[in-house]
């Protein structure tokens, strides 16, 4: 079992790190074994998509010099995810968007079956509008949310309340159990988004282009979303 907790603002001792360490603490006292591994995007310091689609045809970036396609490996074969973001002007921070645009995550179906939980960090409003943001990413790029989690703080003030711990805490239980129920308990509704975002959206896209999609056909392949007679 493998846990990733990304942490998408750029401040690494912030709330949303904070946010991320609390959960951390939490999964180890469930089991102090779990392999736990955060990424400060903010470290990373990840260059922009450039929109060739050269991963599309491919399956992966031709920009290599970031560590990205490792992040987007380890992310695509991890148990379960933990995705934080400060809100930022009513989304996710430039730095989690660009992890979305060059992470494989969606196109790919990257997060296929896997439980996640997504949190945000806000100052004044629209924290709900940012985790339903990060909830539609999730379930567009095959996975579940298995708890979704907004804190109001004030900009530099500590976002772990006794609520906040508890809320936390059930937070990693749900995704420790999710993980060994290998998917049963996604939900219906994010069965049926994923569906609509794969068959009826996806899936009908890339079969009018093949060629140009094979990157992604492989992958789909590779995860059991489509056989491999599709590649002949
Ligand atoms: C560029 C920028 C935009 C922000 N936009 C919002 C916003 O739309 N709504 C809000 O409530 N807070 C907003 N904030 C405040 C942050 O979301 C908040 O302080 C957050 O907890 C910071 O997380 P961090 O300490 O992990 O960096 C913004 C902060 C910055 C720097």
């Amino acid at each position: 079992m493998h846990i990733i907790l990304i942490n998408g603002s750029p401040r690494k001792n912030g709330a949303t790190a904070k946010l991320n360490k609390a959960l951390s603490k939490q999964l180890l006292e469930l089991n102090p074994d779990i392999p736990l591994e955060t990424i400060e995007l903010g470290e990373v310091r990840p260059r922009y998509c450039d929109g060739c689609l050269y991963c599309y045809r491919k399956g992966e970036c031709h920009i290599k010099d970031d560590g990205m396609e490792e992040i987007s490996r380890r992310i695509a074969e991890c148990d379960g995810l933990v995705l934080a973001s400060p809100t930022y002007g009513s989304s996710v921070s430039g730095l989690f968007k660009t992890l979305i645009d060059r992470g494989h995550l969606l196109v790919e179906q990257a997060l296929h079956k896997k439980p996640c939980i997504v949190m945000t960090t806000y100052a004044n409003a629209q924290g709900r509008q940012t985790l339903s943001f990060m909830n539609k990413l999730v379930m567009t790029s095959g996975g579940y949310s298995t708890s979704k989690i907004a804190i109001k703080v004030p900009f530099n003030g500590n976002p772990i309340s006794p609520q906040v711990a508890q809320k936390l805490s059930s937070a990693a239980k749900r995704l420790y159990r999710s993980i060994h129920n290998d998917g049963k308990s996604q939900s219906l509704f994010s069965r049926l988004f994923g569906f609509v975002a794969f068959h009826i959206v996806l899936k009908p896209m890339a079969m009018k282009s093949p060629k140009e999609y094979r990157g992604v056909l492989e992958r789909w392949v590779e995860r059991g979303l489509m056989k491999k007679e599709v590649l002949s």
